[in-house]
């Protein structure tokens, strides 16, 4: 068993933003979301996150997080932003019931790359090797923002971290770096922990002084390089931050495929976290599907498509260019192909609504629904303006503007402004007026 601590404290300066730097949005969820997953894959005994820059807002985005099924995240607060050795001791402090020979894995928050098998490969070797610490390292061609790993040059051990502020040209030059995620034991880190100062290049207590002072301290320190290099993909700029939700982006598009989803180009598809996309379905080009959405199979998403947060698309649903739609559900076969806003609907099956179609939800102040029923025909630059329903098999005419509780019945046709049932004459087909 082990626990997971998370460093969340820090100001995040570099980001230059008001919002503390882990409630940032890395493909719709906040980055401390990624660490926090982490614990639930890893069934970490005990989960504790340290805030303090902003905490009330974190724990305000996390107050309804679980873990791992029902267990409680444990919130630390490091009161004063003294470095990441000083937070890492402020989480271990906070450990409810530990002994002081737990296992614990200590995190830096702004690593969402960092991938959960490689968290389990550390773990691995950390017990088989019996080590007292275990560092995680990579090998990159451009090591610049990372504090750089010394090694032995007699048996290759680690032997030192050098924060970049605080490297010479010799050591700048230094290719391994450390990623910022470390296996110690409590009794161990507390240990070492007291040995350290703060007398460097920030005036802080380093994590990775704890490092060194183990091994001056002769204890046995294992390192685990990642496999992949995106994985160390830190955030502590608004920069890192656009290349790192990159990586993510092109990480969810792989697995969407991986799953049976047809991405005609996976260069431009903003799929986020929490999408769900079932097998068969086909996303066209440049098209941003929100968390929270859900696609069917057979269904026909862009191009130029803004799915947001509630979309339910139904098997075999169309959106086709220019349509954004927002908690709404599409039933099967229905179809909005072109130019449309479909927000706050219940849209029944085998509907079909024309180019420039506009679900009126928000009337100022609240929002409303539109319902449409099945098999309902809405006429090219309808207006629905909500709260409305149009009842099966009904239809609108173009340019109709439906007005609020005007329902229109079942099988009715309503034409005009405001619109009103349509006394149709010989041959007139209803003033549809609708695209496919
Ligand atoms: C750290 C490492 C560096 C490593 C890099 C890669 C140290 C001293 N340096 O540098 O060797 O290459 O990560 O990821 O650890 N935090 C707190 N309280 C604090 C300070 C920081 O909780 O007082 C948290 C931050 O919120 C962040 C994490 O610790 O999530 C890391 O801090 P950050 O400032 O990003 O460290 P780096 O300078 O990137
Ligand atoms: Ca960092």
């Amino acid at each position: 068993m082990f626990s997971l601590v998370v460093l969340a404290a820090g100001k995040g300066s570099r980001m230059k933003s008001e919002r503390p730097k882990l409630l940032h949005l890395l493909m719709g969820e906040p980055l401390l979301e990624y660490a926090i997953e982490k614990g639930g894959q890893l069934d970490a005994g005990q989960l504790v996150v340290v805030v303090g820059h902003g905490r009330e807002q974190i724990m305000e985005v996390f107050s309804d997080r679980k873990y791992s099924g029902d267990k409680e995240l444990s919130w630390a607060i490091q009161e004063e932003q003294l470095g990441t050795g000083h937070a890492a001791k402020v989480g271990i402090d906070a450990l409810g019931d530990a002994d002081e020979l737990e296992t614990v894995l200590i995190m830096n928050g702004d690593l969402p790359l960092l991938r959960t098998e490689t968290l389990a490969r550390m773990l691995e070797k950390h017990t088989e090797a019996n080590a007292d610490v275990t560092v995680l390292t990579c090998r990159k061609d451009n090591p610049a923002g990372f504090g750089r790993i010394l090694r032995n040059e007699v048996d290759g051990s680690l032997s030192s971290i050098v924060e970049e502020n605080d490297a010479d040209e010799e050591i700048r030059a230094i290719g391994e770096v450390n990623v910022g995620t470390y296996i110690v034991r409590a009794d161990v880190f507390q240990k070492c922990y007291d040995a350290t100062g703060a007398d460097n290049d920030q005036g802080e207590r380093y994590l990775t002084d704890v490092v060194v002072e183990a091994v001056r301290g002769g204890l046995r320190v294992e390192s685990v390089e990642v496999e992949c290099e995106a994985e160390t993909a830190q955030v502590n700029s608004q920069e890192e931050l656009a290349v790192a939700q990159g990586l993510m982006r092109e990480r969810l598009v792989v697995k969407h495929l991986e799953a049976g989803v047809q991405i005609d180009d996976p260069t431009s598809a903003f799929i986020e976290k929490g999408a769900r996309i079932a097998a068969g379905a086909k996303i066209h080009p440049f098209c941003v599907i929100r968390k929270g959405v859900a696609i069917g199979s057979n269904c026909e998403v862009g191009p130029f498509t803004h799915l947001r947060p509630g979309g339910l698309l139904e098997d075999s649903a169309k959106v086709g260019n220019f349509v954004e739609v927002k908690n709404s559900r599409l039933g099967a076969g229905s179809k909005t192909s072109h130019l449309s806003y479909i927000g706050d609907g219940d849209v029944g099956e085998k509907v079909n609504i024309g180019a420039g179609t506009i679900f009126a939800n928000y009337d100022g102040k609240d929002k409303h629904q539109v319902t449409v029923k099945d098999g309902a025909f809405i006429g090219s630059g309808t207006i629905l303006v909500a709260p409305v329903t149009v009842g099966k098999d009904a239809m609108t005419g173009a340019g109709s503007v439906i007005l609020q509780n005007r329902d229109v019945r079942d099988g009715e046709v309503v034409v005009g402004v405001p619109a009103r049932p349509h006394k149709k004459n010989k041959g007139d087909s209803g003033g549809g007026g609708c695209q496919d």
